[in-house]
């Protein structure tokens, strides 16, 4: 940094104003409680091996790395911090846990709990905590409580008598163990991992069980390190440079596909079509739910497999397993669109001898979600303690994830006939 201390703060606070009026404009920022804590609490500080330019940036601000260069900690973007506590609900005197810290998104929420409220941040890696534990104070926070542990074995200590008012999960998480830390009525908002996306969830608990009623928020969080880590079921078709990835449950054994994936697929056609900017997202997720042996299939960007045309480029692509055949999803482009985008219509790929038979059954539920669902802004998500149920397996119930700790139903509503796009508030990188 080139200015001086003096200007720095003049700087500071001017692009602290013009964050916020970003942050209104864009309508991530809803409520005036919200605003005046963004307004006050100074990210710069939480920052200091930043420009004050960059730490008013609406972007996220790297704070620790992993030998191989991954982002293992962070300060979050903006836009999603102002999102998840627009949708945490928090009002003065609530008692607050955040779970992954860093002391910025701890002080806005000390704003808004006020004096007579508590916050508690809590993360696993003590270079974190200690960061929270020196700029807190320095900030003006030093009623803050910063722990350090493992967030998948929550010290009871630190939960208060009847529970937080409200969790916010800062960190991507595949599961949800902490129902029992939250008070009757509480808010938890956490970006949970379902199929390859992570969908930052506000809900509410009701006796033991979390009701979703935000849509759904597509963000991108480090990951969560400890007990709670998402292991990625991963596996490589030999010889094809093809992976498949299986969220929940064991993996599939894969070997049996690769002369499946050397034949040319069969196409089947579903007439439904998507603009080349709009997300689909919700589809993925509603294939996920609906289709066993569901997983997500992504290739080499210079691996040798042809047969893949066109190869899944930016996320993996939707896919089932029948035995020794595969259906995948793809889109081909039909037109430029209204806004020059293009305009794709799904495709389902078969491949191998049962190919056809899976790829009608994937176009068939694509085909249903278009009737039935694409105009829905969201699932209504439901997470119970998770009572021993098997993992997801070939005989799952539709739309039912189990996890370790819960398990997570989703219920689609029926908003037939329409054939607007799906909702997604925002997506990337962003935490
Ligand atoms: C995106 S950062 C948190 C950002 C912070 N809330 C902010 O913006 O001020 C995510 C944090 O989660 C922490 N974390 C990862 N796994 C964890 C675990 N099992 N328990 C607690 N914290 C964890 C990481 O160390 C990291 O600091």
């Amino acid at each position: 940094m080139t200015t001086s201390p003096a200007t720095d703060i003049s700087d500071a606070s001017k692009l602290r104003h013009q964050l916020v009026e970003h942050l209104l404009a864009d309508n991530h920022i809803r409520s005036a409680a919200v605003e005046r804590a963004f307004r006050t609490v100074p990210r710069h500080v939480f920052a200091p091996g930043t420009t004050v330019k960059a730490a008013y940036a609406n972007d996220i601000v790297a704070t620790r790395h992993s030998d191989d260069g991954t982002i293992t900690s962070s300060i979050s973007a903006p836009w999603l911090q102002a999102d998840m506590l627009e949708a945490a609900r928090i009002q003065p005197g609530h008692r607050v846990l955040e779970i992954g810290s860093g002391g910025y998104n701890a002080a806005l929420l000390a704003e808004l709990v006020g004096p007579t409220g508590h916050v508690t941040t809590l993360d696993i890696d003590p270079a974190v905590t200690e960061r929270a534990v020196r700029f807190l104070p320095k900030a003006g926070y030093r009623h803050v409580s910063v722990v350090t542990a493992d967030a998948e074995h929550l010290p009871s200590a630190v939960v208060p008598d009847g529970g937080f008012d409200a969790i916010l999960v800062t960190v991507d998480t595949w599961d949800l163990p902490w129902i029992n830390a939250l008070s009757e009525g509480g808010r938890l908002l956490a970006p949970l991992r379902l199929h390859g996306y992570h969908w930052a969830i506000g809900f509410t608990r009701n006796e033991e069980a979390l009701h979703s009623d935000e849509p759904l928020i597509v963000c991108g969080f480090v990951a969560m390190q400890g007990d709670g880590a998402w292991n990625q079921n991963r596996r490589t078709v030999p010889g094809t440079g093809v992976h498949l990835s299986w969220e929940d449950g064991t993996p599939m054994s894969v070997d049996q596909l690769a002369s499946a994936l050397d034949s040319k697929p069969t196409v089947t056609r579903t007439h439904i079509t998507v603009g080349g900017q709009e997300p689909f997202d919700l589809l993925t997720l509603y294939l996920a739910g609906a289709l066993p042996g569901f997983c997500r299939l992504g290739a080499d960007p210079d691996g040798e497999n042809q047969v893949l045309n066109p190869p899944p480029r930016h996320w993996p692509a939707a896919a089932i397993v029948r035995g020794a055949s595969l259906a995948r999803l793809a889109h081909e482009r039909i037109g430029d669109g209204v806004d020059g985008k293009g305009r794709y219509e799904f495709v389902v790929h078969g491949y191998g001898d049962q190919g056809a038979v899976a790829a009608q059954e994937m176009a068939e539920q694509v085909e249903l979600w278009q009737r039935n669902h694409r105009g829905a802004r969201c699932p209504l998500i439901t997470a119970r303690p998770a009572d021993g149920r098997a993992p997801a397996g070939p005989d799952h119930e539709p739309h039912v994830f189990a996890k370790k700790h819960t398990c997570i139903t989703l219920d689609w509503p029926i908003v037939p006939g329409s054939t607007a796009s799906p909702a997604v508030l925002g997506s990337g990188d962003a935490g």
